[in-house]
């Protein structure tokens, strides 16, 4: 039996997580989950799986949790994320959205836990620091993300030789707004946005994904993961989402993984990995997927593909603040104080108001993560 622990159990992944542990319930144990504001739905988890350890956001929710698991260890907050991800276990899946999970990556890591990232936000912030450590501690990482899952495949025949990879090839799906007309992006609201035409993830990605901005975000995550160069990544729109992702090898030929657009897999993938075990999920029909095309995304309608790109490059603290101020202006559109199109504007005047670090420390970047939010919430207070 692996033991698993879950930071974020009660979001999309963390759910869908908890749906592939079922189905091999006598492969898994949940030893440990967290939560942050659905005590509800945690509760209901925690009946279920009867973790040892649970971490939930507030303080108000642990003493109520208390009351109701007294042999259940408790811990609320930062600290107690920090806590819960010090225990050590087969596979920490990292699955809260946004920079939270930063410090608790770093100690997951130290404590020599499997890591299966699905929060892409984690390496395009500290991904110069993770990806060295966990080499450094022989920690896996392993990707929940589809793209990245499906590159892990694609690369499985080759190992370490990354000198055999000419260019790793990230599918998009070009979100709900591939095929609208510039000019109308201005006007879209939140509820227009939310509706992705493959994927039903958590309300962040969702709106990464309509601006683009997502994929920008798994470029930085590839690289990171593949240590593979920019100039060696590249997006392609793919609207059925049907394949992952892709490798085009030196010697000119291409793997692709394909598949239904189901996160069970890749977060199958990383709790059976390096196996593949049968389950029951829908199988991908190729006579009724429809055709499998292929286009360029527009990176004028969609300029944070290309800024992703460039503070990738930047390198130091500039992804961090890309990313910061993108999470800070998601959350400033879903409550519709700024419009889509004020998300690229947004990221653009932090970066113009935060200077390029380079070398900096984990604390040196979760305190520039938090200081771009803070500004740009003070902005709009
Ligand atoms: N959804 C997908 O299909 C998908 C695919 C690939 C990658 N990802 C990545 O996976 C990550 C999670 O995405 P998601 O779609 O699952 O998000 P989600 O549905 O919004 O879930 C986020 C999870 O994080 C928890 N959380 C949020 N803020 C927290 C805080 N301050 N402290 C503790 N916990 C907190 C939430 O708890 P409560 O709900 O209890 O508040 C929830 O469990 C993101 O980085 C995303 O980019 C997602």
């Amino acid at each position: 039996m692996k033991d698993i622990i879950i930071l974020g159990s009660t979001g999309s992944i963390g759910t869908q997580t908890l749906d592939v542990i079922r189905e091999f319930s006598d492969q898994f144990r949940v030893k440990g989950l967290s939560a942050g504001r659905n005590i509800s739905l945690l509760r209901e988890q925690v009946r279920t799986y009867q973790p040892e350890f649970v971490c939930i956001q507030t303080e108000s929710d642990y003493h109520l949790l208390k009351e109701e698991f007294p042999n259940t260890t408790l811990f609320f907050g930062s600290a107690g994320l920090n806590e819960i991800a010090q225990v050590t276990c087969d596979l920490l899946v990292v699955a809260i959205v946004g920079t939270t999970a930063l410090k608790a990556t770093e100690i997951g890591i130290k404590s020599g836990s499997p890591i299966g990232l699905a929060c892409k936000e984690v390496l395009v912030t500290a991904g110069d620091i993770f990806m060295p450590l966990a080499k450094e501690r022989n920690v896996p990482i392993l990707p929940i993300d589809s793209e990245h899952a499906a590159i892990k495949q694609c690369l499985a025949g080759i190992g370490e030789d990354t000198k055999q990879i000419s260019k790793l090839i990230l599918t998009a799906s070009g979100g709900p707004f591939f095929k609208t007309d510039p000019s109308l992006l201005h006007s879209i609201t939140p509820e227009d946005a939310l509706k992705h035409p493959n994927w039903d993830m958590g309300s962040k990605i969702s709106i990464d994904s309509a601006t683009l901005m997502n994929k920008g975000l798994e470029v930085i995550e590839a690289h990171h993961l593949f240590s593979v160069p920019y100039d060696q990544i590249d997006v392609v729109v793919h609207p059925t989402s049907i394949v992952h992702s892709m490798v085009e090898f030196t010697d000119g030929t291409l793997l692709a993984q394909m598949g239904s657009p189901d996160m069970r897999f890749p977060i199958q993938y990383a709790l059976s990995y390096p196996k593949k075990w049968e389950n029951p999920w829908p199988k991908t029909s190729l006579t009724s997927c429809g055709a499998l095309e292929f286009f360029e995304p527009n990176i004028t309608a969609f300029p944070l593909l290309k800024l992703a790109f460039d503070m990738g490059i930047q390198g130091g603290n500039a992804p961090a603040i890309m990313n910061a101020a993108n999470e800070s202006a998601v959350s400033l559109f879903l409550s519709k104080k700024i419009r889509f199109t004020d998300i690229h504007t947004t990221i653009l005047s932090a970066l113009e108001r935060f200077p390029i670090q380079h070398n900096l420390s984990l604390d040196d970047l979760i305190h520039c993560d938090k200081e771009v939010k803070e500004k740009i919430l003070y902005d709009y207070h």
